[in-house]
């Protein structure tokens, strides 16, 4: 069967300034917490490979846009670096980052491919992070003014804007699972965090609305459906709750201007509600997006707690569920995740029915495999598997939009072998093949094979 996607379809990749430019410490830009964490802690990340060098994308940025030419993108994610833009996060713009981004917005232009841009990718400038990060109100609203910087320096060319790439990763991270800075384990600080994320992303929006730019803006959410084990209400609760807490304390507001009432009330309940100013609320539902992007790896599957919660235990989400493991599951084994391609469509038709049908696109999907060079055939790596993994999702996705799903495009994580944060290049995700030690870049067969499917805009395949 051949499936054929909508015309004018995005077909592209996604990246991040921090896991792909590389000269972390050159061009004039500061620090951010990665580059401090490497710093304090190197033994946290895969090999000890740092954030410094990446993929060079600061000095090949032009091969690596002849490379998206090739491999048929018609648009491409990436996001700018607050701490090169404005190293200190509040003061002087650097002319030598505005020159950069310049260069790379009018590459992308003059090759077709129209650039998507994200504001912040989990790279907190460390001179904003010694402020307090996001606990702290005048990070949100430096960020207000590092968005409108972006969008007065960029914005005649750059039609698609992003606030946030996933902004619950940095709050688990940092504040409940110990795998970003600041490593710290308290809910009720993360549900800070959150709040003042969502309030920086509205304050964000607020800014592009005010400065009638003639674009668009949303934020790119990684949305994990909840499934629960079995259709007893007590696995039916389980997933609720997760839902609410992984998906929509983003999700709601964003595209409804508010908050769940039940997340509220359960936060409430457990005293972990942030602290609320006057105007919040209204900031909030000004915050609301023209386009969501969607990042899906992976769904998440629950089921009710075995045991009693350990009342001494700091506050936790699973205080709410336990993970079920599916028996018979697919699973990529090197990155630990599920793979469930009928769970792209499950999050269409949930927008669909549940959220008017907004605007959207998969803005990210992938695969990270550990040691790609056993599969190098001919001097190419051969990963059959991969094409497998996107096709699947594909069907899954046009399934969707023919059954109504605003959905207008695919993006994969990721066009090149980039930098995993702590677990830095143990698992390739990229079309292309990354040699550390050289920078070769050469193109693996899923880069010919997703070439040629955004050529035809689509692809036979099974049904
Ligand atoms: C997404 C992020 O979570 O998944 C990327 O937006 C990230 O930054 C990608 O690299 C893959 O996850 P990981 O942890 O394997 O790099």
């Amino acid at each position: 069967m051949k499936y054929q996607f909508p015309e004018n379809f995005w077909w592209g990749s996604a990246s991040s300034a921090l896991q792909t430019e590389g000269a972390s410490d050159s061009g004039g830009k500061s620090a951010t917490t990665w580059d401090h964490w490497f710093a304090q802690q190197p033994w946290r990340f895969h090999q000890q490979v740092g954030p410094q060098h990446t993929s060079t994308f600061y000095q090949h940025w032009q091969q690596d846009i002849a490379l998206l030419k090739q491999l048929n993108h018609n648009s491409f994610r990436t996001s700018i670096s607050w701490s090169r833009l404005i190293p200190d996060g509040t003061g002087e713009v650097n002319a030598e980052a505005v020159a950069f981004y310049n260069c790379v917005i009018d590459e992308l232009l003059a090759q077709g491919i129209t650039p998507f841009l994200t504001l912040f990718h989990f790279d907190m400038p460390l001179a904003m992070q010694e402020k307090g990060g996001w606990e702290s109100r005048d990070v949100v609203t430096a960020f207000g003014r590092y968005a409108q910087v972006c969008f007065d320096l960029f914005g005649d060319r750059v039609l698609h804007w992003f606030t946030f790439n996933e902004p619950i990763v940095p709050v688990e991270g940092g504040y409940l699972y110990d795998f970003h800075y600041p490593n710290v384990v308290d809910f009720r600080r993360a549900a800070t965090v959150a709040y003042h994320t969502v309030l920086a992303h509205a304050a964000a929006v607020s800014a592009y609305r005010a400065g009638d730019y003639r674009g668009e803006i949303g934020v790119i959410l990684n949305l994990t459906p909840s499934y629960p084990r079995s259709q007893h209400p007590a696995d039916l609760t389980a997933a609720h709750h997760a839902d609410l807490l992984f998906n929509r304390s983003f999700l709601d507001p964003v595209l409804l201007g508010e908050y769940p009432p039940d997340l509220v009330a359960l936060l409430k309940q457990y005293d972990q509600l942030p602290a609320c100013l006057p105007g919040d609320s209204a900031l909030i539902a000004a915050g609301k997006i023209d386009l969501l992007g969607i990042n899906y790896y992976q769904p998440r599957r629950v089921k009710c707690r075995e045991n009693a919660v350990n009342p001494a235990a700091p506050f936790m989400p699973e205080w709410f569920f336990d993970h079920y493991e599916m028996p018979g599951r697919t699973m990529n084994p090197y990155r630990g995740w599920e793979i469930y391609p009928p769970g792209i469509y499950d999050i269409l038709t949930n927008l669909r029915v549940n959220y008017g049908n907004p605007r959207c696109f998969i803005s990210e999907n992938g695969m990270g495999v550990e040691n790609e060079q056993r599969f190098a055939q001919d001097g190419q790596i051969n990963d059959q598997y991969r094409i497998d993994f996107i096709s699947d999702h594909l069907k899954w996705l046009h399934k969707g939009i023919a059954e109504g799903s605003h959905c207008l495009g695919y993006h994969m994580w990721t066009f090149i072998d980039n930098w995993s944060w702590c677990n830095g290049y143990k698992n390739r995700y990229g079309f292309v093949q990354l040699d550390l030690a050289s920078q070769t870049r050469s193109v693996k067969k899923s880069g010919e094979w997703f070439a040629a499917t955004a050529a035809n805009n689509g692809f036979d395949g099974e049904q």
